[in-house]
C-alpha cells in the first residue's frame, strides 16, 4: 500500500477496546462464575483466537455486537483439554499455559509460523518450578500442558520484564496450594492483577511484587474496556510529526505502565495534553490530545521500557525528526517479539532515509528536524511495523509504500480508515 505525504491531522477520534484487557476479560469470563458482559471488546485477530480458543476449551462466547461480548463462565476448572490454535497471539499462548494448568485433561497450544518461534521456556519454566508438566517444541510452540498436575505456590522472580510471563506464574496460581508471588525487576503492566482483583481474588501487591491466592471462585460480571493506548500511538505520534497537527483521541486508557510513550513525547518537546481522566473499573482512562511542534532527542532507558514496549518503533520514528542523538537502551525483548523489531525498525527507517543504527538492545538514531525522504517499508509479518510504515509515509516528503499491510489487522483492523478520517492531504 502506498502512503502519501499528509499536510497536516487534525481532529478528535476513538480507538477499539484495548487488546491486553479484551484477553483477559474473556479467558477470566470462561474460568469465572455467571456471565461476564465485556463492553469495549477490542475485536482483533489477536482476541478472536482468544475467543476462538475459549469455545475450543468448552466456554461459550456471544457476540452481541461488534464490540459486545457476553462469556459464560464455566468455573475455575471447567475448562476441557483440547488443542488451540493461538494464531499470532503470544498473550493468549502464555497466558492461556497458566489456566490450562488448573483444568482436566491435556492441552496443546499451537501457533503460526511467527509465534512458534517465539520464545516459551520463560513461562514453561516458572510453571514447571510450580509442579506442571508442561512440555515445549525445543523451547517453542506447540506447548502441551498436563492438567492433572498438582501445583505447589512459589516467589518468582522474572528474569526478564514481562507481564506475559507474569501473568502465567498468577493464573497458575489460582490452582496453586499456598499463595504466589513474582518479583518484578522492573514493573510492567497490571491488568491481570488488576481484572484478578475485580473478579474478587484475593491479591496482595507491594512495590516490586504481587502474590495471589488460590481458591478464589472469579465473579467478573462487567468489564468495560478502554481505548487501546497502543492503539492511540500511531495517531499521536503522527501528530507530534506532521506540521500543523492536532489530534485528540477519547476515552483511551491510561494505565501508567502503558503510557510511557507519553512521558517521551513530552521529553522531546511535543505538546501533549491529557484531560478528562476518570476511571473505567480499575482503569484509568482519558482523553490525550498532541500538537505538532519541533521535537529534540531524547534517551529511553530499561526502567521505561516496559511502559511503551510495543510504541518503541514509534519511538524511534519520532527520533529520526527529531534534533540530536537519541538513544533506545534495555529494548532487547524487542528482538523476540512478532518479528525482530530491532532489526525491522532499522531496515524500514532506513530505507525511508533515516539515519539510525541498531544495538543489540536498541538503537543510536541521528535525528534531523525534516520529513524523510520516503522509501519501501517491510512489515515483515509484523503489525507495529506495518503501523510504523505508514506514520513513515504520512510524514515523509515523498511516500513510503508498506509492503504487508494486511498484517494491521493482527491489532487494530480499522487502522487505515481512522487514519484516512484525520488526514488531510
Ligand atoms: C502484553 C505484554 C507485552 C506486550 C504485548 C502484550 C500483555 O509482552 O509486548 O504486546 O498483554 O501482557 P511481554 O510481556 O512479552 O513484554
Amino acid at each position: 500500500m502506498r502512503i502519501e505525504p499528509a499536510v497536516q491531522l487534525t481532529g478528535h477520534v476513538a480507538v477499539p477496546g484495548d487488546k491486553s484487557i479484551s484477553h483477559r476479560a474473556v479467558l477470566l469470563g470462561a474460568i469465572g462464575e455467571g456471565e461476564t458482559r465485556v463492553t469495549g471488546f477490542g475485536r482483533s485477530g489477536d482476541t478472536e483466537a482468544t475467543v476462538a480458543a475459549m469455545r475450543t476449551l468448552g466456554a461459550e462466547v456471544e457476540e452481541i455486537s461488534h464490540d459486545e461480548l457476553v462469556v459464560s463462565g464455566v468455573g475455575l476448572r471447567g475448562l476441557r483439554g483440547g488443542t488451540v490454535d493461538c494464531a499470532n497471539s503470544g498473550t493468549l499462548m502464555r497466558l492461556l499455559s497458566g489456566i490450562a494448568l488448573g483444568q482436566e485433561g491435556e492441552t496443546t497450544l499451537a501457533g503460526d509460523e511467527s509465534l512458534s518461534q517465539r520464545p516459551m521456556e520463560r513461562i514453561a519454566e516458572p510453571l514447571r518450578r510450580m509442579g506442571g508438566r508442561v512440555t515445549t517444541t525445543d523451547g517453542h510452540a506447540p506447548v502441551t500442558i498436563d492438567g492433572s498436575s498438582t501445583l505447589t505456590g512459589l516467589t518468582y522472580e522474572l528474569p526478564v520484564a514481562s507481564a506475559q510471563v507474569k501473568s502465567a506464574v498468577l493464573l497458575a496460581g489460582l490452582y496453586a496450594s499456598g499463595e504466589s508471588t513474582v518479583v518484578e525487576p522492573t514493573r510492567t503492566r497490571d491488568h491481570t492483577e488488576l481484572m484478578l482483583d475485580a473478579a474478587g481474588v484475593i491479591v496482595r501487591r507491594g512495590p516490586a511484587t504481587v502474590t495471589v491466592l488460590p481458591g478464589a471462585t472469579l465473579r467478573l460480571g462487567e468489564v468495560l474496556v478502554p481505548g487501546d493506548f497502543s492503539s492511540a500511538a500511531p495517531l499521536l505520534a503522527a501528530a507530534a510529526l506532521v506540521p500543523g497537527s492536532d489530534v485528540t483521541v477519547h476515552d483511551v486508557g491510561l494505565n501508567p505502565r502503558r503510557t510511557g510513550l507519553l512521558d517521551v513525547l513530552e521529553r522531546m518537546g511535543a505538546r501533549v495534553a491529557v484531560f478528562n481522566r476518570r476511571r473505567a473499573g480499575r482503569e484509568p482512562v482519558g482523553d490525550v490530545q498532541v500538537e505538532y511542534s519541533e521535537l529534540n532527542a531524547v534517551d529511553v532507558g530499561a526502567v521505561e521500557v516496559p511502559s511503551l514496549v510495543d510504541e518503541l518503533p514509534l519511538v524511534a520514528l519520532l527520533a529520526s525528526h527529531a534534533r540530536g542523538r537519541s538513544i533506545v537502551r534495555g529494548a532487547k525483548e524487542l528482538r523476540v517479539k512478532e518479528s525482530d523489531r530491532i532489526e525491522a525498525v532499522t531496515e524500514g527507517l532506513r530505507a525511508t532515509g533515516a539515519h539510525v543504527r541498531s544495538r543489540e538492545d536498541g538503537w543510536t538514531i541521528t535525528g534531523v528536524p525534516a520529513r524523510l525522504r520516503g522509501g519501501r517499508v517491510d512489515a515483515q509479518g509484523d503489525h507495529r511495523i506495518a503501523m510504523l510504515g505508514a506514520i513513515a509515509g504520512l510524514a515523509s516528503r515523498e511516500g513510503v509504500d508498506v509492503r504487508g499491510v494486511e498484517t494491521v489487522a493482527i491489532s487494530f483492523p480499522g487502522f487505515f480508515d481512522l487514519l484516512d478520517s484525520v488526514v488531510k492531504r
